[in-house]
């Protein structure tokens, strides 16, 4: 696929950055951009040297700044329903990746930009970003998995104090409620972005993979299957080379030489 509404780079080896690239209306995400969103993470997920994807936003002042409102104003019901379906499919491969997914959200993260941060693993805010899922100013709830994303980040009440009352949140707040894990001065954000993305590429590939699955895949299911999968996982972990690199390596007092495998 040709991409028109994204970027995807590869600025170091194993570090894939995806830059939505509609800054005239501020990144808002078009049916044609959410189908790029996906194909993008699904040849980044078969790449088998990928080790890391940052999401971000051209332009300074909006990461995302929610989906195309011009595009969906003419919907008709069957039309917003392939919409959302078309979010949530794009969504979903994000979380899915096998590679840790960070937001870089440089600036205005609303609506389905605030659900794309959420899609992805953890959130690094510059500190002029702004999140919010202002949908009911529009006459709509949102479609792309915030009502569902955003009170298993932050907590229920809260999230629905954000979903009905529309408020924006400032980077500082939001790490305060633990929707961003880290803010940066906006001029550091690509940098503190990619410091993050090497220090996890660094680390055992399988071991930075399966951990990531056992967190997602077992917030879906109770505490003891959810446990029992983590048992499963850490068996799994042993049989590979790398855990023996790592544990012998702690051993004889050197650096581990981790070779994905
Ligand atoms: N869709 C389409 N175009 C958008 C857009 C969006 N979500 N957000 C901004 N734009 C466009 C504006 O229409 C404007 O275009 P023109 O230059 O052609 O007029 C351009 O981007 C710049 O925007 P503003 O002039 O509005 O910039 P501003 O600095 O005055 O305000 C803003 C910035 C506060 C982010 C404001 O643009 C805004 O409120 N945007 C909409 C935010 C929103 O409601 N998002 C939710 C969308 S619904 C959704 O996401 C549903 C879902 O869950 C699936």
């Amino acid at each position: 696929m040709v991409y028109k509404n994204i970027l995807l780079e590869q600025p170091e080896a194993g570090i894939h950055l995806l830059t939505v690239n509609r800054p005239k209306s501020l990144n808002a995400l078009n049916a044609a951009t959410l189908d790029e969103i996906l194909s993008a993470v699904t040849r980044v997920a078969a790449d088998g040297q990928a080790r890391v994807l940052l999401i971000t936003g051209a332009g300074e002042k909006a990461f995302v700044a929610g989906a195309d409102i011009a595009e969906m104003r003419d919907a008709t019901i069957e039309q917003a329903r392939d919409f959302s379906e078309r979010g949530m499919r794009a969504m979903h491969a994000l979380e899915a990746a096998p590679v840790p997914v960070i937001a870089l959200v440089n600036g205005y993260a609303l609506g389905g930009g605030c659900e794309l941060a959420l899609a992805c693993d953890w959130i690094i805010a510059a500190d002029t970003a702004v999140f919010g899922q202002p949908e009911v100013n529009l006459g709509i709830p949102p479609g792309f998995g915030g009502t569902q994303r955003l009170p298993r980040r932050i907590g229920q009440a809260g999230a629905l104090e954000l979903l009905t009352t529309a408020r924006p949140v400032k980077a500082e707040e939001a790490r305060a409620i633990g929707l961003v894990s880290q803010v940066c001065p906006a001029a550091e954000l690509r940098a503190r972005g990619l410091e993050i993305a090497r220090l996890i590429a660094a680390k055992a590939p399988v071991a930075v993979r399966l951990a990531k699955q056992a967190v997602l895949r077992g917030a879906n299911l109770d505490l003891f299957a959810a446990c029992a999968l983590e048992t499963e996982l850490f068996a799994q972990a042993f049989a590979t080379q790398d855990r023996r690199e790592g544990m012998t390596a702690f051993l004889e007092k050197r650096p581990p030489r981790f070779e994905n495998r």
